[in-house]
């Protein structure tokens, strides 16, 4: 059942227990990237559960090639301009390349990030030991992290592209160890992004903690897109698991509207969506 105009209204607070409320019920989780507070009111108006304030931000707001050189201070100025246009949506913002390479600075740009940029949850890249420690830091401090493994866009200089991950036996391996090991370490909810749909699936029924995807299938408990590919004003190709939801309708509302009853339905990814 879709969200109405009058439950919107009274909408709660969209936040992490709710989330892991919503996996365990099976209802699935509805993620949007966002950038500023316009477009943060129509998310809240779509009844989106999590506004992300990623630091995709860097390539489709600001036009660079990776998201490398987006710092702190353009993550918390974007951070207050969504949590005004958002009033229940949990807000998740990344913590920018090497501003968690150690727990200490984790601490500190988390701190900024929560008490400055008002977001609830703050995400970052990887699971290996030291993305653990960090991810146990913060949790120790009650900052509630989001992981994010498989492509692991601030690693695109080590990964030598924008590519699928986890595809041969030995890498499915490990990111099914990472993904244990990030909910270990004390991270809430988990981003997986362009893994073969068959490796979410198994990583989404071994967690714990909910698992969002975006290339990654239609069996996460939720799913992401970057808001300007799922409106079709990202300059260039489209990628193959994003969907133009504006091509057809009448207005920005109404593509976020159609994405969100689509992810809910679990009608998409649809099977042309799907990689891997
Ligand atoms: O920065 C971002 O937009 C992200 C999503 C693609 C998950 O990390």
């Amino acid at each position: 059942m879709h969200m109405q105009a009058a439950d919107r209204d009274a909408r709660k607070p969209v936040t992490v227990p709710h989330l892991r409320g919503m996996k365990s019920a099976g209802e699935k989780i509805v993620a949007l990237t966002c950038y500023d507070a316009s477009f943060a009111a129509h998310l809240e108006a779509a009844g989106v559960d999590i506004a992300l304030v990623g630091d995709s931000l860097g390539m489709v707001v600001q036009g660079r090639s990776s998201t490398l050189p987006v710092t702190l201070d353009e993550m918390v100025y974007h951070c207050t301009a969504v949590a005004r246009g958002a009033s229940s949506a949990l807000l998740i913002a990344d913590l920018p390349f090497m501003s968690y390479r150690n727990p200490d600075v984790a601490l500190g740009s988390s701190a900024r990030l929560m008490a400055e940029g008002g977001t609830a949850m703050v995400k970052l890249e990887g699971g290996d030991d030291w993305a653990c420690e960090v991810i146990a830091a913060l949790a120790s401090h009650d900052v509630p992290v989001c992981a994010h493994l498989g492509l692991t866009p601030q690693s695109v200089h080590k990964l030598g592209g924008y590519r699928m991950q986890g595809r041969n036996e030995d890498a499915a391996a490990r990111l099914r160890e990472q993904a244990r090991a990030v909910a270990q370490a004390g991270a809430e909810l988990l981003v997986l992004e362009s893994v073969p749909h068959a490796l979410a699936a198994r990583i989404t029924k071994e967690s714990a903690i909910p698992t969002i995807g975006i290339g990654a299938g239609r069996d996460c408990d939720g799913q992401v897109l970057v808001l300007y590919d799922m409106l079709g004003i990202t300059p260039g190709r489209r990628p193959k698991f994003s969907r133009d939801f504006l091509s057809g309708r009448e207005s920005i509302a109404a593509a976020i509207a159609a994405y969100v009853a689509e992810v809910r339905d679990g009608k998409f990814p649809a099977d042309e969506n799907i990689l891997g």
